[in-house]
């Protein structure tokens, strides 16, 4: 007889945590489009990623590889080597952070996920509350919710304001919860709209965190994938100090087109959380030669400054290239200035204004145009039908492609 699973093992297999759009895309991944093989192939637009940039990346991240010292492969600190975070303070501080920040006040895991999931486990008791705005990365939920047991409460905003957030409806959710509240996880460049909030808004949630006394990670993921006029200002640069309530977190997933690497980066000033993120860091290392790769890339200024421009002006045609081909297919879209999405409005293609309505839309997408959007529900919206559209999954011709099949779908 097979040894049953835990209780825990098997909650996973009755309630994963991945959404359904996330299981078709990698189901469908096998027919990818091809444009000699297979033109009607599927194409994913669903998955927050910039592979438009790989011909820049591919020759740094080789270089390093022959030059790998030993302490590479060997036993370092768990919230990554000194050097490396040093490495880190600079280029952060340089690029965006406004600030340099010193070693101690950073740690390295295996990929912003990981740094969620551990930070919060630090912040929060099962049980416990964290407020998030949506529109909404879709994977918040089981970053907080699976293995830590916090429950998100979701502060929705309103297309009819531009999903703008207020003190108001923070308020509201903050009032409406039945569990204590310990945290605000408040995300900026915004995924999935691609807006970047003023200096104002940043300054409303932290002083409103800090009146509320909770904690408030400022997700920066996309901090330099900015491809519009807005500037983006980091929560860090705004004040001299974080204090002991304001954490920051980054990636190379997003901004370095690195998702497959595996790290993501925390800072913070409070020493008490940053000693238990290190206390858990070893079941979430990020690997020796990984650290020395990306290491050594930061450091070298000249190329960093050459592929942040590159890229942004990649990011800036692709955009215009996509919105435009949306316009040109009468499909809505909202604007956006950072990351590599922005949400289209679907709601006139819709039989009635309900998620049931929604999901159908999305089956009809994928079905007929073979293309896979990250329906509004995943990103907890607070109303139906607006989907995510990423811009920078695929080459911008095949992009293109995707919204002509999508406008005669639609059509
Ligand atoms: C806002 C935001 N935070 C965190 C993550 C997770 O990133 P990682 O792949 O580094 O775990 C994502 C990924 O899409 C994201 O969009």
């Amino acid at each position: 007889m097979t040894p049953a699973l835990s209780s825990r093992g098997q909650g996973l297999l009755d309630s994963a945590p991945m959404p359904e759009y996330l299981h078709a895309h990698f189901d469908r991944l096998d027919g990818g489009y091809d444009p000699d093989d297979n033109q009607d192939g599927y194409i994913g637009l669903c998955v927050a990623e910039n592979k438009q940039v790989w011909d820049l990346l591919r020759p740094r991240l080789t270089a390093e590889r022959p030059n790998l010292p030993h302490e590479a492969v060997c036993y370092d600190e768990m919230i990554g080597s000194r050097h490396f975070r040093e490495q880190l303070g600079e280029f952060m501080g340089r690029t965006f952070l406004g600030r340099q920040f010193d070693p101690t006040q950073i740690a390295v895991l295996a990929g912003a996920g990981s740094v969620l999931e551990i930070l919060f486990h630090n912040l929060a008791d099962p049980g416990d509350a964290v407020l998030v705005p949506t529109p909404s990365y879709a994977g918040f939920w089981a970053d907080l919710e699976t293995r830590d047991e916090l429950r998100i409460i979701p502060v929705h905003t309103k297309s009819d304001n531009g999903f703008a957030l207020t003190e108001e409806l923070l308020d509201q959710a903050f009032e409406s919860s039945d569990r204590p509240v310990k945290a605000l996880l408040y995300t900026n460049p915004s995924n999935p709209t691609g807006g970047i909030a003023a200096p104002e808004e940043i300054q409303m949630v932290m002083r409103w965190t800090e009146r509320r006394g909770i904690h408030l990670v400022l997700d920066e993921v996309y901090a330099l994938s900015i491809h519009g006029e807005v500037p983006f200002v980091s929560g860090a640069a705004l004040r001299p100090s974080l204090g002991n309530h304001i954490h920051v977190l980054w990636a190379f997933s997003k901004d370095f087109g690195s998702s497959g690497l595996r790290c993501g980066v925390l800072i913070t000033e409070n020493a008490d959380l940053m000693r238990s993120m290190d206390a858990l860091g070893y079941w979430a290392v990020v690997s020796g030669d990984t650290q020395h790769v990306l290491g050594e890339m930061i450091s070298d200024q000249h190329w960093v400054d050459g592929y942040i421009e590159t890229m942004r002006t990649r990011l800036r045609e692709s955009y215009v290239a996509i919105t435009g081909a949306l316009d040109e297919a009468g499909i809505k879209h909202l604007d956006a200035a950072g990351g590599f999405f922005f949400l289209c409005d679907l709601r006139e293609f819709m039989a009635d204004q309900t998620w049931e309505a929604e999901d159908s839309l999305w089956h009809r997408i994928l079905e007929n145009a073979n293309v896979n959007l990250t329906p509004g529900s995943a990103c907890r919206n607070g109303e139906p039908g607006f989907f995510r559209l990423c811009f920078a999954t695929e080459p911008t011709d095949v992009v293109v492609a995707a919204v002509q099949r999508l406008g005669k779908v639609l059509s």
